[in-house]
């Protein structure tokens, strides 16, 4: 039988499309977003994903006990030398992604592992490992991450090395005692050079 009464829909607001995904990209997410080798674009999908920025857009803002985002990086390109004090897991979605880890925040090429993982593949990372990873295929990549629930901005998340710390201050970007970012005078430029970075690539296979 038909139900008369008005409904609330109890699924509004539950599903992100990608086409509307990719148009809520953060092209400066981490204070490392702005060093060569690491350009990305992050997508929020579900949560807070770690950022810095605090002006990110998530897909979906009800709360979940988990969260999840997206990123798509230009051949050579990802994250810097960082850890969480959560699990942090990812699946690459397009191309090759090699991913390292070791302990000691200082040398990053210090590894105890690295492995290049594909589509369908995952790695979940162990809080406190220091981590890094990049594209290594010769188009822009996607890739799709999973965290723990963490409160965000009530510490430095994620930790950087200093040197990494050190790096970043000298493009103009740093955070907060909080890990909130502070936003330099020419942040809006910065944005759109980073866009541009990661735009001049040759078309992944979801244009
Ligand atoms: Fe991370």
């Amino acid at each position: 039988m038909a139900i008369s009464r008005p409904v609330v829909d109890p699924m509004k607001g539950r599903i992100a499309r990608f086409a509307d995904l990719k148009r809520n990209g953060t092209p400066i997410m981490f204070i490392d977003s702005v060093l060569p080798g690491h350009y990305r674009m992050n997508f929020s999908v579900v949560g807070d994903t770690a950022s810095e920025n605090p002006d990110f857009r998530p897909m979906m803002t009800d709360p979940h006990k988990f969260q999840i985002g997206m990123f798509e990086a230009p051949p050579g390109n990802g994250p810097g030398w960082h850890t969480h004090d959560y699990v942090e897991m990812f699946m690459p979605l397009t191309g090759q992604w090699r991913f390292c880890w070791g302990i000691d925040p200082d040398d990053p090429d210090d590894l105890i592992g690295d492995e290049v993982l594909g589509p369908w593949d995952v790695i979940s990372f162990v809080p406190d490992v220091w981590r890094r990873f990049e594209n290594v295929s010769d188009t822009n990549s996607w890739g799709f991450a999973v965290l723990d629930p963490h409160i965000h901005f009530t510490g430095p998340d994620p930790r950087w090395p200093e040197w990494m710390i050190r790096k970043a201050a000298e493009q103009g970007l740093r955070t907060d005692n909080n890990g909130r970012l502070i936003k330099p005078g020419n942040f809006s430029e910065l944005e759109a050079e980073i866009t541009a970075k990661i735009n001049g690539r040759v078309d992944g296979p979801w244009e």
